[in-house]
């Protein structure tokens, strides 16, 4: 059936539904370019203010998932589980999650992004790892996934083009926020890579898209109910990003602080998220496996280092490290109130971690590494966080987003949990 795009714009802009016939071929004729970007634009607005109701959302997504392929894990003998996160500050959960959970028996299909804005990229992190490529073809995906049970690369380009597309025309006509269009972008790509269960992190706070825990968990309840529509057992973790996840902000301190996980150590709050999100997809999976004695018995570094070999990665290469390092001190006693994940993003953003445009390329040795949490007592002269980059003159935009985004208070804040909800 064909029909006229400004028909399509024009029942969505007065608030109306659209029939199944109609989204089936607005969003096939976008994926052909017979619908325009400027007409894909307005339809999008119109999404945005007037919202799309649950039956809607399913049929967007399910139409999205056709403009591809859909791969097929059955080769795969162990339960297929993936994790998602709408992206934060520090959020380097994916590196050890993915081979803890492997070591756990699962097989973890990990379709990553790169960062763009102050949200950092699994894939930027990982390439500054020396040798290791993003890129498999379809066919390494599935016999890396049976072989080491753990793969972390790019999403292949045949996987939900609408949504490629779609997305780049959203990120410049400001309507990435529509919740009907963020749920069925995420849940459309998860869907058509096969995985068989799926965790959906939804951050909440100043680092994350969703300021307020209200949209995290109407975002949360629409991912929910696209994945058990489609077969793919699915829950959500509503999870604080106000301030950034570990002491590490960038792609090689990244990779360094998940190391230290892998090896027993690391953050708390990095080891507490990483472990509830395994228990989640362990669950998800059907098996009974226990990832914190998993973690403590050194198989998730095991699997790390084959996960990275397989890739062309060397785990035991030196990573690659700043030519200019900036430390700030604290200029009074008291305790550390406030480590602003937004702010702290920025700053590493400008350091050169992440990238104003898709293209640009990202240093893999900037970065900013936080030397006290939110709560933590400090001394006038003590070091507060330490911002690293290759290019000095980098230095003074992203200390002035630093130095705003770090607070010490008199009094010590109240204990913030980091697993808010759990939405199933
Ligand atoms: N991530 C996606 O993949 N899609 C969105 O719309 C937002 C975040």
């Amino acid at each position: 059936m064909t029909f006229a795009a400004v028909d399509v714009i024009r029942t969505k802009r007065d608030g109306g539904v659209l029939s199944d016939a109609q989204i089936d071929w607005v969003v096939d004729a976008y994926t052909r370019s017979e619908v325009a970007d400027e007409q894909m634009a307005a339809l999008a607005m119109a999404i945005l203010l007037r919202g799309m109701t649950p039956a809607e959302i399913a049929r967007w997504t399910a139409a999205m998932i056709a403009s591809g392929e859909r791969l097929d894990l059955s080769a795969v003998s162990r339960p297929t589980v993936d994790k998602h996160s709408t992206g934060g500050v520090g959020d380097k959960i994916t590196l050890p999650l993915t081979p803890l959970v492997a070591a756990c028996g699962a097989a973890v299909p990990q379709l990553s992004g790169r960062g763009l804005g102050h949200t950092g990229g699994t894939l930027d992190k990982l390439e500054s790892i020396p040798g290791w490529r993003a890129a498999l073809t379809n066919e390494e995906f599935v016999a890396q996934l049976r072989d080491v049970g753990a793969v972390v690369c790019a999403a292949g380009e045949g996987l939900a083009p609408a949504d490629r597309k779609l997305y780049a025309l959203r990120d410049v006509t400001g309507t990435v926020e529509a919740i009907p269009l963020i749920a069925s972008s995420i849940m459309s790509k998860k869907i058509a890579e096969g995985t068989g269960a799926l965790v959906l992190d939804v951050k909440v706070g100043s680092g994350a898209f969703m300021k307020s825990a209200a949209d995290a968990r109407e975002l949360a309840r629409t991912m929910v109910d696209l994945g058990k529509a489609h077969g793919v057992a699915t829950v959500a973790l509503l999870t604080d990003m106000s301030t950034p996840l570990g002491r590490a902000v960038g792609n090689a301190v990244e990779v360094a602080e998940s190391v230290e996980v892998l090896a027993g150590g690391g953050p708390a709050d990095v080891v507490e998220l990483t472990l509830a999100l395994a228990d989640e997809m362990v669950a998800a999976a059907g098996l009974h496996a226990d990832p914190a004695r998993v973690l403590g018995s050194g198989k998730a570094m095991d699997s790390w280092r084959a996960m990275i070999r397989a890739q062309g990665g060397n785990p035991e290469a030196p990573l690659p490290v700043a030519r200019e390092t900036e430390t700030v001190r604290a200029e009074r006693d008291g305790y550390v109130s406030t480590v602003d994940a937004f702010g702290i993003g920025v700053a590493a953003w400008r350091l050169g971690a992440g990238r104003a445009r898709k293209e640009d390329p990202v240093s893999a040795a900037a970065g900013v590494v936080l030397h006290k949490k939110p709560g933590d007592p400090v001394r006038a002269g003590e070091p507060l966080f330490e911002l690293r980059t290759d290019d000095a003159s980098r230095m003074p935009a992203a200390l002035a987003e630093a130095v705003g985004a770090v607070l010490v208070a008199e009094v010590a804040p109240g204990p913030r949990a980091l697993v808010m909800e759990r939405i199933a």
